[in-house]
């Protein structure tokens, strides 16, 4: 059977990021180029910023990703793009390059779903892939933090989600207060090892049945507390604050998806995926406490946004002739829903 070469682009938050992959299985170039040094004076991602950067980005990325892979237009199978969720400016920009290069080239272009993306970045073999069906996702990142039940691949269920901030979100945001530049998970993480769980943060929605999580609460009794020290004079020691947070976060994390994997005992593999799966606690606690899956968590490169996921989420819908048109959009809210009802 003849080679399938998949052009992949995602622009959905603040990476701009071009990939080329074979067969479905190796990614011959996953380029990057991240922004977060513009955003980080701003404490978060500036939508109109971000939209600029990928405008000047773009194009270097495109030719970066086909010199590194060693292909020429006439080589690729398709095109695929992030549609959606994520900033609309932002995605327009990996859209409108996308559909530029499809028409140029007279190639087919595939939507794909940033969080499907996210997904199956597992199914690469650099993750430890394939995933084996059914399938169960903790998906966590910076916008999201869903449970994803997936029968078989590109059917994809949510069966839970956050009811107000992401895992990510409510990291930035308590990293903000511990004076931390953004994105802060990855230091929180570092100092959570260095600290005790001392502070008995709450932890929402564990007595609660179903797989909703909920994360304003904790951020609110950390800001809290530091206020309330910061009134008094009194000094907190920041790396218990760190690993109070995070032996929370990860609480509710694990309780939510041990429930799932319970009540779903078909379940072959677990992936856990998305930003916060660079996360060393999750992924600690993860390996000593979930037993009978096969748990896939794709390595730091291919845990943060990047456009390898898009192309190993374009893949299944490339095998299933799943194209759209040139006159496809961006749609900011996409969910996984959208898939089955064609609706976005
Ligand atoms: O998936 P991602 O790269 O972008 C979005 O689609 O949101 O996720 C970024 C998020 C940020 O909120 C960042 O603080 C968080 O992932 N993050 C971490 C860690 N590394 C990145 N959170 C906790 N622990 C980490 N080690
Ligand atoms: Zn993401």
């Amino acid at each position: 059977m003849k080679s399938t070469y998949i052009l992949a682009f995602e622009s959905s938050c603040d990476e701009t990021s071009v990939a080329v992959l074979k067969d479905g299985q190796k990614l011959l170039s996953n380029v990057i180029a991240t922004q977060i040094a513009s955003h980080k004076r701003f404490g978060g991602v500036v939508p109109e910023i971000a939209s600029r950067h990928h405008t000047e980005q773009i194009t270097y990325c495109i030719e970066a990703a086909m010199e590194e892979a060693k292909v020429e237009p006439s080589d690729l199978t398709a095109v695929a793009v992030t549609e959606g969720p994520g900033l609309v400016g932002a995605l327009l920009v990996g859209m409108t390059a996308a559909k530029a290069f499809a028409w140029a080239h007279d190639l087919p272009l595939i939507g794909v779903n940033h969080m499907a993306g996210h997904l199956m970045a597992a199914n690469l073999p650099d993750s430890g892939g394939p995933i084996e069906y059914p399938a169960l996702a903790l998906l966590v990142s910076g916008g999201h933090t869903e449970l994803v039940y997936v029968a078989q691949e590109g059917d994809y269920r949510k069966i839970g989600e956050t009811r107000d901030d992401a895992v990510g979100e409510a990291y930035d945001k308590v990293g903000r207060v511990l004076g931390l530049t953004y994105p802060s998970g990855k230091t929180i993480d570092e100092m959570a090892h260095r600290g005790q769980d001392v502070y008995n943060f709450p932890r929402a929605m564990m007595k609660e049945p179903g797989y909703e999580f909920s994360f304003s609460g904790l951020k609110s009794s950390f800001i809290n507390l530091v206020h309330n020290a910061e009134q008094k004079s009194e000094t907190l020691n920041d790396d218990d604050l760190a690993a109070s947070f995070q032996a929370a976060v990860l609480d509710i994390l694990l309780y939510k998806t041990k429930e799932a994997l319970a009540e779903f005992p078909e379940i072959r593999t677990l992936v856990v995926a998305g930003g916060v799966a660079a996360n060393q606690g999750l992924r600690e606690r993860l390996a000593s406490e979930i037993k009978n899956v096969k748990v896939i968590i794709p390595p730091l490169r291919l845990c943060g946004d990047n456009a390898g996921m898009i192309a190993a989420a374009a893949y299944t819908e490339l095998k299933k002739h799943n194209f759209v048109g040139l006159s496809e959009n961006a749609f900011p809210s996409l969910s996984f829903e959208s898939m089955d009802t064609g609706k976005k």
